[in-house]
């Protein structure tokens, strides 16, 4: 797939006018929204990473002040694994898409809007994994809760980082084949994709076995 050309001369048509029906932008997609500023997206980065910090903090230090009874812990259970199956799922079915990317069964485009429209669920996922975490009341002396309290802060980090990433395959032109795309890009994409399965792998499979 080649880029399509630019016109040369000054005098530019309306850019309505150029665009065909398809390329049209849609209210709401992600690819049509207008790019934000570097400044602002950067801002925007940081503060997602604080939130995303500071709700870790919340879990494991709030769960040092509540002391719930059995049948809350057990409600908490069920809602810690209904977290589990939304939010590493939606992470699941993503990762699936870029590996037929990179089997070259599907384009990076579709791959990518799959990614931005489960994107909602890995984040609600996220933090409902999280907060009813908190009301588990991990134990704080393991080494085991540990290693996963910390692979479960770089699930989120990670997942906000991966962001940009996203962001940069969502203004690849449509039909784009995979080798066209920047060879940094991909891996980024495929660095973000590896420590987001690490992460919720570690953090699942250390939380069935040891939590
Ligand atoms: C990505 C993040 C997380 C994943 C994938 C995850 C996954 C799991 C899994 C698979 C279990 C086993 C459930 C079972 O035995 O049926 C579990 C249990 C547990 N998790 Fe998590 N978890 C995450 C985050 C957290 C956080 C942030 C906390 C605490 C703040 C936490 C606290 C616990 C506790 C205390 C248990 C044991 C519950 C019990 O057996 O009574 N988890 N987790």
């Amino acid at each position: 797939m080649t880029f399509p050309a630019v016109p040369s001369s000054s005098a530019a048509p309306s850019p309505r006018a150029e665009r065909p029906q398809a390329e049209r932008p849609r209210a709401g997609r992600p690819q049509d929204r207008r790019p934000a500023s570097p400044g602002s997206q950067l801002t925007r980065t940081l503060l997602l990473l604080l939130a995303v910090t500071a709700l870790w903090c919340l879990a494991v230090f709030g769960s040092t002040l509540i002391d719930p009874d059995r049948t809350v812990r057990h409600f908490f259970k069920f809602v810690h694994i209904m977290a589990l199956t939304l939010g590493f799922g939606a992470v699941l079915a993503v990762d699936t898409c870029g590996l037929a990317v990179l089997l070259r069964r599907r384009s990076p485009g579709f791959a990518t809007r799959v990614a931005a429209t489960v994107d909602p669920a890995i984040w609600i996922g996220y933090v409902a994994i999280v907060l009813s975490g908190l009301m588990l009341v991990p134990d704080l002396g393991s080494v085991p809760m540990w290693f996963k309290l910390v692979a479960a802060l770089l699930a989120g980090l990670n997942g906000v980082l991966s962001r940009g990433a996203m962001r940069a395959l969502l203004a690849v032109p449509r039909g784009t084949a995979y080798t066209d795309i920047p060879r940094a890009l991909m891996l980024r994409v495929v660095a973000h994709a590896s420590v987001s399965q690490a992460a919720w792998w570690a953090a699942a499979i250390i939380g069935y076995f040891w939590a």
